[in-house]
């Protein structure tokens, strides 16, 4: 009698696996890279993978499961029960598009003034002699998104980028937003980070440059993402006031700044252990280090005129003014504009769909990597429901006007968008708007007088601003009042690094924004249902 044979798909490669294989057997033999630092053995918890679809055809979880759920397992622990299903997963570490930089001209008052620097023979920092010097001496900036991370290892005597990452956020398995994920490390503590800390270093090991040269990681972040990952408490961003430990430190007096410095050895990162892990201010409540980085990036605590960031992402922070004022506010746009939530949707990675334009019926679509397609990704989303709105197959409500209750558009893949995904970007949308909305009428100014909107975060450079406009997820502004400065928080976590100076500016500019609730005022729903509507028909 023949073994039978399951048929198991892992990143898009398919393999015929026999019953009793585990998943990274499976992955090994696809030659798909899934990442592990033990011996298989259930301990690393590096080796997290999704199951798509398939999972009654796998063993139940083990003991070394017990810290996931929803449909996480561990390749090395999840194995073929019955051949009777098909299984299909995908690994969590996959390369982003290069979004790992920011506009160029957020360079031009960069300066270079490391707090760590060489001293003849030695390595300094502050003054000190910390340790010899070994013929290089490079810093970490990493901006940790909920959905995805972006690292930039910097030469901290030349200023010079010597290597680029940016990867998925592995976290994804404590939920996709941070009130999942605060509520995930209340029930399993320290699991979030050690599990970012060993992504982390695996992508260090692929940078060129020792790991001893390594002396100082400036990382920015929502509150929830930074303060997860420097090992600090979180709770508290998930009850009101939504205040992070370190702002109630120094609003009670206890530290005069939310930065906060942490040993190497204490979070587990492969580094000179006499180097430091710097956590960026935050500014308040969920409004994070990231948004504070984008200030510095864009220098909107020294501009005349008052101008807006939009960093678009899960956590969408929105910040309006000048050098006499600014405001800002944190949008629960949820991750839907990031392929969370959508059925086919991805972030924005091989295989995504891009672009979409519709002709007549026909649907004509564009892949990052030119492959075929696996899902759609943020940018895609807001072409296709630009064309759904123009081409009147989708109302203002975000319902589709003939019979079908879903757009096909891959044939070959089966890939569809459904009404059910107009409705999660309508809420994002309708989340962003209200806090770009709020923002104008406390400062006050009216949207036509703001003359320059800044499009910040990692998919903005790929969004058609036409598109997006139409659709509400960015004001009606002229097109020459938007700029797109793609991940503006990394470049300033890169400013940060290469400076102490601006570390102390930033800490002094932190100091002065006021922070909007945007929940409790009177207009947030009016606003809110107006942005959850598309178009004008
Ligand atoms: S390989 Fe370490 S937990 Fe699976």
């Amino acid at each position: 009698m023949s073994t039978p044979m399951a048929t198991v798909s892992i990143n898009g490669r398919r393999v015929e696996a026999v019953v009793g294989r585990s998943l990274f057997e499976c992955a090994d033999s696809l030659e798909v890279k899934v990442p592990s630092s033990c011996p298989r053995a259930g301990t690393c918890h590096e080796c997290i993978v999704q199951v798509l679809s398939g999972m009654d055809a796998l063993e139940l979880r083990t003991e070394e499961e017990s810290f996931l759920g929803g449909d996480f397992r561990l390749a090395c622990q999840a194995r073929i029960r019955t051949a009777d299903q098909d299984v299909v997963a995908a690994s969590l570490r996959r390369q982003q598009q290069i979004v790992a930089e920011g506009s160029a001209d957020l360079r031009e008052h960069w300066e270079l003034a490391p707090s760590t620097r060489r001293d003849g023979a030695n390595v300094v920092r502050d003054g000190q002699i910390i340790d010899d010097y070994r013929g290089a001496i490079l810093g970490l900036a990493v901006d940790i998104g909920t959905t995805t991370v972006s690292a930039s290892l910097m030469d901290l005597e030349s200023g010079a980028t010597v290597a680029l990452t940016s990867f998925e956020n592995p976290q994804t398995f404590g939920g996709s937003d941070v009130m999942h994920r605060i509520h995930y490390d209340g029930q399993h503590p320290g699991e979030l980070q050690r599990v970012l800390v060993s992504f982390l270093n695996a992508e260090l090991k692929a940078m060129p440059g020792d790991r001893d040269q390594l002396y100082e990681v400036m990382v920015v972040g929502n509150p929830t993402m930074r303060d997860l990952f420097l090992g600090l408490d979180v709770q508290s961003l998930g009850q009101k006031p939504f205040k992070s430990q370190t702002e109630h430190d120094r609003d009670a007096g206890r530290a005069s700044s939310t930065a906060v410095t942490r040993k190497p050895k204490d979070l587990g990162l492969r580094m000179s252990p006499a180097g430091a892990v710097f956590g960026a201010p935050l500014i308040a409540c969920h409004v994070g280090a990231d948004a504070a980085a984008c200030i510095l990036a864009t220098r909107l605590h020294e501009a005349v005129e008052p101008a807006m960031i939009m960093d678009i992402g899960t956590n969408t922070e929105v910040i309006l003014g000048n050098k006499d004022r600014l405001l800002c506010a944190s949008c629960a746009a949820g991750p839907a504009f990031e392929g969370g939530k959508i059925r086919y949707g991805m972030s924005g990675i091989e295989g995504a769909i891009q672009s979409v334009r519709l002709r007549n019926r026909h649907v004509e679509i564009s892949t990052i990597g030119d492959v075929q397609p696996t899902g759609i990704c943020g940018s895609g989303l807001i072409d296709l429901i630009a064309e759904l709105v123009r081409h009147g197959r989708v109302n203002g409500r975000g319902r589709f006007t003939g019979d079908a209750k879903e757009c096909v558009i891959d044939e070959a893949t089966g890939i569809t968008f459904a009404e059910s995904d107009v409705q999660e970007l309508a809420q994002a949308k309708g989340a962003t708007h209200a806090g770009t909305s709020l923002l104008l009428k406390h400062f006050p100014l009216p949207l036509a007088d703001l003359t320059t909107l800044y499009l910040a975060g990692g998919f903005a450079n790929y969004i058609d601003v036409d598109n997006s406009r139409l659709i509400g997820l960015t004001p009606d502004l002229p097109p020459d009042r938007l700029h797109k400065m793609g991940n503006a928080a990394a470049e300033g976590a890169k400013e940060l690094l290469l400076s102490v100076n601006k570390r102390q500016e930033l800490d002094r500019v932190v100091g002065s924004i006021e922070h909007l609730e945007l929940e409790s005022d009177e207009d947030f729903f009016t606003y809110f249902v107006e942005g959850c509507l598309f178009g004008e028909n």
